[in-house]
């Protein structure tokens, strides 16, 4: 089912047979929502969002590409979550497995003029996005080199998971991994034995993780597991109270109800040569947990 926003940018709805349902504007490819089958919100998005384009949403799941966060040339977290992308209507064969039972929508991106001026490497960025008979919600990144020189790009699933309270929430799967943090120069430490719990401001990329990763919400007795291939590292990321006052499209409090986990790939770039493809998979998934 295709909408348009109040700003005229179309959004897809996607259902599944027991009720539950994703919502993917084609202003950045972003998930905006990704609701149960009881019709409950799993993803956060500020109260104080500006849902005006060029500028992402605050919340749901941007896309960060060609680049994370602002250390290279192009402006923060990549341009493709500012742009409006296109329904892909006829998008190269995926394994069978990546459609079969799914409700699903391709996208694409292609670079304008404009973007070439600032990142001059021609890219086909298709984008699948995929509701499971489950209720899970999945997304396929396959981008593809059209141009006649390699390049280089960083990726991230920025997730804003809606929680209960910060304070009683773990995340599994990222223990004695090293990380960089962007609040210390992105100085490299080592997390330790312990599950990670939350107490201040945490903006960290986690390095060559396993391909699962929990995020238990203890309030709401639900645990959110990321599955993931191809992204070797995982954001986390929660601007708690200061940061959370500077930015003006966040409230002031919300810093207590969401956390960034993405699925990414950053410390080593991605490199495709001419006419190479590469694929990313990201699938979320929400459990009871006691
Ligand atoms: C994080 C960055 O991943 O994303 C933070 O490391 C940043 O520094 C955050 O504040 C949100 O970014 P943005 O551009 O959406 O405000």
């Amino acid at each position: 089912e295709v909408t348009k926003d109040r700003n005229g940018v179309q959004q897809v709805l996607l259902r599944n047979s027991r009720g539950a349902s994703v919502t993917v504007s084609l202003h950045g490819g972003q998930v905006l929502s990704w609701k149960n089958d009881r019709g409950e919100e799993l993803l956060f998005t500020s109260t104080k969002a500006t849902f005006k384009p060029p500028h992402a949403v605050r919340g749901g799941i941007p896309i960060c590409f060609p680049q994370f966060g602002n250390g290279g040339s192009l402006e923060q977290h990549g341009f493709a979550r500012n742009k409006i992308w296109v329904i892909d209507d006829n998008p190269p064969p995926l394994h069978p497995n990546d459609s079969n039972g799914k409700s699903y929508i391709d996208l694409l991106l292609k670079p304008s003029e404009d973007d070439l001026k600032i990142w001059p490497h021609c890219f086909e960025f298709r984008l699948r996005v995929s509701l499971t008979a489950d209720g899970n919600l999945t997304m396929i990144s396959r981008i593809r080199n059209v141009n006649c020189k390699p390049f280089s790009f960083s990726i991230a699933y920025h997730t804003y998971f809606l929680l209960s309270d910060i304070s009683e929430v773990r995340v599994e799967g990222l223990e004695t991994l090293d990380y960089l943090d962007n609040l210390c120069q992105k100085q490299r430490f080592t997390e330790q034995g312990d599950a990670l719990t939350f107490e201040s401001e945490v903006d960290r990329v986690y390095l060559n993780s396993k391909d699962v990763i929990a995020v238990f919400d203890h309030e709401r007795k639900r645990t959110f597991v990321l599955r993931k291939e191809g992204l070797p590292d995982v954001v986390v990321w929660n601007p708690w109270e200061k940061k959370s006052k500077s930015m003006l499209d966040f409230g002031d409090e919300e810093y207590k109800r969401m956390l960034c986990v993405d699925g990414a790939a950053i410390e080593k770039p991605i490199t495709l040569k001419p006419g190479e493809e590469w694929t990313g998979r990201l699938e979320l998934s929400v459990v009871p947990s006691s």
